[in-house]
């Protein structure tokens, strides 16, 4: 008996070496950390539970049956976080560069199986160059046997990515089908091709950085969703946002002890709007302002800068917000704006997350090279999004609200449960100058007139109160009191029941 304890202990003292300590120390010397001291990181202590160390690849070409690492390049199992199941897996780069065999892939669908039928996230560290050379299409054939999971289990599971090294081919397309995908900065890249493929058939000279590092993923493509400065940061901040999630499309997400007032009365807010109409200001003041203590994880930060979206808590719960920044084009709507924005709209609604919107918005930005692009197809996508979702939507508009885009960000009439605006709101068809310049063409010549005209524009229609009158704006309220209305608004839709007919699926602008 104690013979095989200790060829039990052997052998998974060797596993745990991976591709050896002088791989490991190459690794560290990269700056990154390897596949095992990331899963410590991420998951609470002594939580991980390890399956499939053993399993080895069964690939007999090019001298690969005298390569046989246990685990084959990937570590994976369950853990949990603050107490909250997960399921992990992590690539091993010192284990032939990480590189997806059948059997390698085997192990991950085996977690994401588990994942699905148990009801909780995957979270995986991505670390591979890709579909093992060796294997041919078995290792093609496993990674599609991974994409069709990634698939199926979208809006059943949040599924996190993050991206920890170099990854190429099937290695950016499995995190492309995940809800969100972190990078670490300057030791992560992804593309579908690498520089030197790219040099041959494009004849582009590239550095891996600028194609396919994380200010390339979050700040051109918005591949993807955020960049932190190494490894340990990564994964501090993938268990913060684990926290603000649901473990599955059943579950609520989890409710967190709050230290804060609901009532909390904010009344630098009441002067937060400037005098002049065409000036901005920080709608993140704002979201900070209403927030449980003040915290907001942001997503897409660096992309898209006019509109902001990311989670806050209210009365400790979970809490999507939206929102357009004035600080940024006007806080207009355009085409990255409005995929972005519709994307997080649609993982909320997914995971019955709550979605709190703050409009301040001079409508779509006009021009060629948005038409070219597809803005009207783009911007349907939030028009879209916001529509079919039934979680509870409060809406609060503190500026402009004009045209389509009054329509689009979660109007009363794309079925917004409350909708609010502070006394600064203007709620019209477009700006007065445009308007004027409009509707009183003739008398373009003489200042006097349009000016006046102007003026009984603004009196008509810069304010909520037609709105107001037409029940489109439920109640006008201070804005120093946003957070606490908000709140007991949400609070009030707890129990909120809607169901959009059966259908198979619906068919969004994509
Ligand atoms: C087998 C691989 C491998 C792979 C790396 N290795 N990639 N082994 N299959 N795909 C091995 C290397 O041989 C090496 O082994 C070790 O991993 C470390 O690799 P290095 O090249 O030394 O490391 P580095 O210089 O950091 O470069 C990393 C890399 C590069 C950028 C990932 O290795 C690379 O370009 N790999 C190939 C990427 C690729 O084209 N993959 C196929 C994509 S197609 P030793 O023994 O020397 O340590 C694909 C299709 C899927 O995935 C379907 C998509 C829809």
């Amino acid at each position: 008996m104690k013979d095989i304890l200790a060829e039990l202990h052997e052998r998974r003292e060797g596993a745990r070496l991976g591709g050896g300590q002088k791989r490991i120390d190459a690794q560290h010397a990269k700056g990154k950390l390897t596949a095992r001291e990331r899963i410590d990181l991420l998951l609470d202590e002594d939580s991980f539970e390890e399956y499939d160390m053993f399993v080895s690849h069964r690939c007999a070409d090019f001298g690969m049956e005298n390569n046989k690492p246990a685990g084959d390049g990937v570590v994976t199992g369950w853990g949990t976080i603050n107490g909250r199941m997960v399921y992990v897996f992590s690539q091993d780069f010192t284990v032939l560069g990480g590189s997806v065999s059948a059997t390698h892939a085997q192990k991950i669908c085996k977690i994401m199986d588990m994942a699905v039928q148990n009801g909780a996230p995957v979270i995986g560290l991505n670390d591979s160059g890709g579909a093992r050379i060796q294997e041919g299409v078995d290792a093609l054939a496993g990674y599609a046997e991974i994409f069709q999971r990634n698939i199926m289990a979208s809006g059943v599971i949040p599924q996190i990515s993050v991206i920890m090294g170099p990854c190429a081919g099937g290695a950016v397309y499995s995190p492309a089908m995940t809800d969100f995908i972190f990078m670490v900065k300057d030791s992560s890249y992804m593309f579908v091709t690498g520089p030197d493929v790219v040099k041959t058939v494009t004849n582009e000279h590239v550095t891996a950085e600028e194609l396919g590092g994380a200010s390339t993923h979050t700040k051109k493509s918005s591949v993807a969703d955020g960049a932190f400065e190494n490894d340990v940061e990564a994964l501090a901040e993938v268990r913060r946002l684990v926290d603000f999630l649901p473990l599955n499309n059943r579950e609520k997400p989890p409710v967190r002890p709050f230290f804060d007032d609901v009532d909390r009365i904010e009344s630098s807010l009441d002067t937060i709007i400037p005098d002049n109409a065409n000036q901005p200001y920080d709608m993140k003041e704002l979201i900070l302002k209403v927030a449980d203590e003040g915290d907001f994880y942001e997503i897409q930060e660096d992309y898209a800068k006019n509109i902001i979206t990311g989670f806050i808590r209210l009365e400790g719960q979970t809490v999507g917000v939206v929102a357009n920044q004035p600080m940024v084009l006007a806080g207009c709507l355009d085409i990255d704006s409005s995929r972005k924005a519709a994307r997080f709209v649609r993982f909320c609604d997914a995971f019955e997350i709550p979605i709190l919107t703050f409009v301040d918005v001079p409508g779509f930005l006009p021009g060629t090279s948005q038409e070219y692009g597809g803005v009207i197809k783009h911007g349907a996508k939030l028009l879209f999004a916001y529509g079919e979702a039934t979680v509870p939507k409060v809406t609060v508009i503190t500026r402009k609200a004009y045209g389509g885009a009054y329509d689009v960000m979660a109007s009363k009439h794309l079925r917004g449960d409350l909708n609010y605006a502070w006394p600064t709101a203007e709620i019209a068809v477009m700006g007065a100058k445009g308007a004027t310049e409009i509707i009183h063409r003739a008398d373009l010549g003489d200042a006097e007139k349009i000016a006046a005209h102007t003026q009984e524009y603004e009196d008509r229609f810069a304010n909520p109160f037609v709105a107001a009158e037409r029940g489109f704006i439920d109640e006008v309220i201070q804005p120093k009191s946003t957070r606490k209305r908000v709140s007991r608004a949400f609070a009030m839709l707890r129990g909120k029941q809607l169901k959009n007919p059966w259908k198979k699926h619906d068919n969004i602008p994509l």
